[in-house]
């Protein structure tokens, strides 16, 4: 079996519905996943649920349920966003299934046979809302006198539980000549630069990797240690290697391991870039198969202010979608246009309806549904909504060599920018195509040579309108990424049936693939409301 382009996202933390943050990592992923298939490659998108530890029993508890019951129901609310929003995924894990819950066990098991794990009592802080253990010496502001995690800033609990350990400072030297060695492991540069950092301070000891079953009893149960259960981080992030069969199915496994990208928020980059790859050095795993990339994007705020309950300014991202743009036929698309196109991926953003709605109008109404409106609008008046062809007497090497180079270049330009997961460069790059194109329409004129007046007459009617088809269906491939529905809306307008998208056919354009076919039911993209 060839090994498929292993695309993974974060398991999301089921105590609340989903909101913008989830949407935007999950968004992301699908869209790499959507650009490799269109390339032509085998891609394995795998998301799902971290669905146990304290923060979940919490929020279990206070909604009166059994943790279970109260899981199954939010689940549901990320399946059904992942619909509204065409995640494309391929696998969907929940840590409370079986399937997961052996691996983790067996890993367990094996570490302690292996007598790599530590029993010891653990003195420290937690913070519930990352379920994360912090040192005193991994908080800026010392111990005293009331810490705050260094993460999200809220209060820390003082805990003190005896519990199972994993070394990571014996990781430490082996983790730091891997990061040299591949300096393009962590994105952005500066998210490597900032583990690089970390790790030239001595890491903490230990890692605790479980809790005990008398303070958090929703986890998976400890094979050899009736009182505790596993820590969530422990059990979470093993979660990338039980969705492809590791410990059960070697040929699953290398048809995916190692993963290609870890989709993930710049919040956990710590788990990720430190704990995930010294467990994966503690199982034995070479330095050949570890991730080959994490990709750590930046955090959306409202405004100036992050999101909380507290300030009640959490983005819906089904109130955005079904209220906000109710109005509009391709809302889902909307939104995901608006979020990979409005900031670049990495850095952190302002999230405001004012902006969504901007960039509906300027560059989806007025730019892109424009150019697919007026061109196929012109063909069916003026060639009877069968698309024509370029002729070599119609042509005009001014007005036409500019567009069609630049058209003929997108795809390249797109590639570059995916190549770095640059989102709002790629959708950048085939905006201004779409832009040229309009411009195009307003030099060209095509109204004016209808009966033929000016150059070439009909002739050259029929090569703008041809050259125009073609930078449409170019564009309709290249947005298919981002915007699958609007996607496949053009491509049905144009005619093109149930033929695929492919990358390949917006890079070779010989010959008139258009020529001769009828455009297909005609409507508005982005509505005016
Ligand atoms: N359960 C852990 C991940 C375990 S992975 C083995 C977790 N879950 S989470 O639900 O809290 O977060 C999941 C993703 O949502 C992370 O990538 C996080 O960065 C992202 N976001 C949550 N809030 C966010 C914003 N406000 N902005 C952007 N993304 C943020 O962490």
């Amino acid at each position: 079996m060839p090994k498929a382009y292993y695309i993974t996202t974060p398991l999301y933390y089921v105590n609340a519905s989903p909101h913008i943050g989830h949407s935007y990592t999950e968004i992301a992923a699908d869209c790499l996943a959507r650009y490799h298939r269109l390339k032509g490659e085998t891609v394995f998108l795998l998301t799902g649920t971290d669905e146990h530890g304290q923060k979940i029993e919490q929020a279990a508890a206070a909604s009166g349920r059994p943790p279970q019951a109260f899981v199954d129901g939010v689940v549901e609310r990320f399946k059904e966003l992942w619909k509204l929003l065409n995640i494309s995924y391929d696998d969907f894990l929940r840590t409370t299934e079986p399937r997961h819950v052996r691996v983790v066990q067996a890993c367990l098991t094996r570490l302690q046979q292996e007598k790599q794990l530590h029993h010891a009592t653990y003195q420290g802080w937690y913070c519930t809302p990352c379920e994360t253990f912090w040192t005193k010496e991994e908080l800026p502001s010392g111990a005293s006198p009331a810490p705050v995690c260094p993460n999200c800033a809220r209060p820390l609990e003082a805990v003190e539980e005896e519990g199972w350990y994993l070394p990571l400072r014996a990781h430490q030297p082996w983790l730091q000549g891997f990061l040299k060695a591949h300096p393009a492991f962590i994105q952005p540069q500066t998210r490597y630069n900032e583990i690089a950092s970390l790790l030239e301070q001595p890491l903490p000891e230990y890692l605790c990797i479980t809790r005990p079953r008398r303070r958090v009893g929703w986890g998976i149960p400890v094979p050899f240690s009736e009182g505790h259960v596993t820590y969530v981080w422990f059990d979470a992030l093993l979660n990338y290697i039980s969705a492809v069969g590791y410990g059960m199915d070697e040929a699953r496994l290398s048809a995916h391991w190692p993963a290609d990208v870890h989709v993930i928020g710049k919040d956990i980059l710590r788990h990720h870039a430190v704990y995930w790859p010294i467990i994966l050095h503690a199982l034995g795993l070479s330095d050949e198969q570890m991730p080959r990339l994490i990709f750590a994007h930046g955090w959306w705020k409202v405004g100036e202010q992050k999101m909380s309950k507290s300030l009640g300014n959490i983005v819906d991202p089904y109130a955005v979608v079904r209220e906000l743009l109710k109005s509009q036929p391709y809302a889902a698309d909307v939104y995901r246009y608006f979020l990979l196109r409005d900031v670049p991926f990495g850095q952190d953003g302002a999230f405001s309806e004012e902006a969504l709605l901007g960039r509906l109008e300027a560059d989806l109404a007025n730019d892109l549904g424009n150019l697919v409106n007026r061109t196929l609008s012109m063909i069916e008046r003026y060639c009877g909504g069968k698309i024509p062809s370029t002729t070599q007497l119609g042509r005009s090497a001014q007005y036409d060599d500019p567009l069609q180079q630049a058209t003929h270049d997108l795809a390249k330009q797109v590639d570059t920018a995916m190549s770095r997961i640059e989102f709002a460069n790629a959708l950048d790059a085939i905006m201004r195509v779409v832009s040229q194109a309009n411009q195009y329409i307003e030099l060209t004129a095509p109204w004016k040579l209808t009966k033929g007046q000016g150059d070439g007459g009909v002739q050259r009617l029929h090569t703008v309108l041809s050259i125009l088809a073609h930078v449409i269906h170019v564009v309709a491939i290249t947005l298919e990424s981002f915007m699958p529905s609007v996607s496949e809306a053009i491509w049905q307008q144009l005619g093109m049936g149930d033929s695929p998208r492919r990358l390949a056919d917006a890079t070779s354009w010989t010959g008139d693939p258009l020529a001769g076919k009828t455009l297909g039911k005609r409507e508005v993209l982005f509505p005016k409301t």
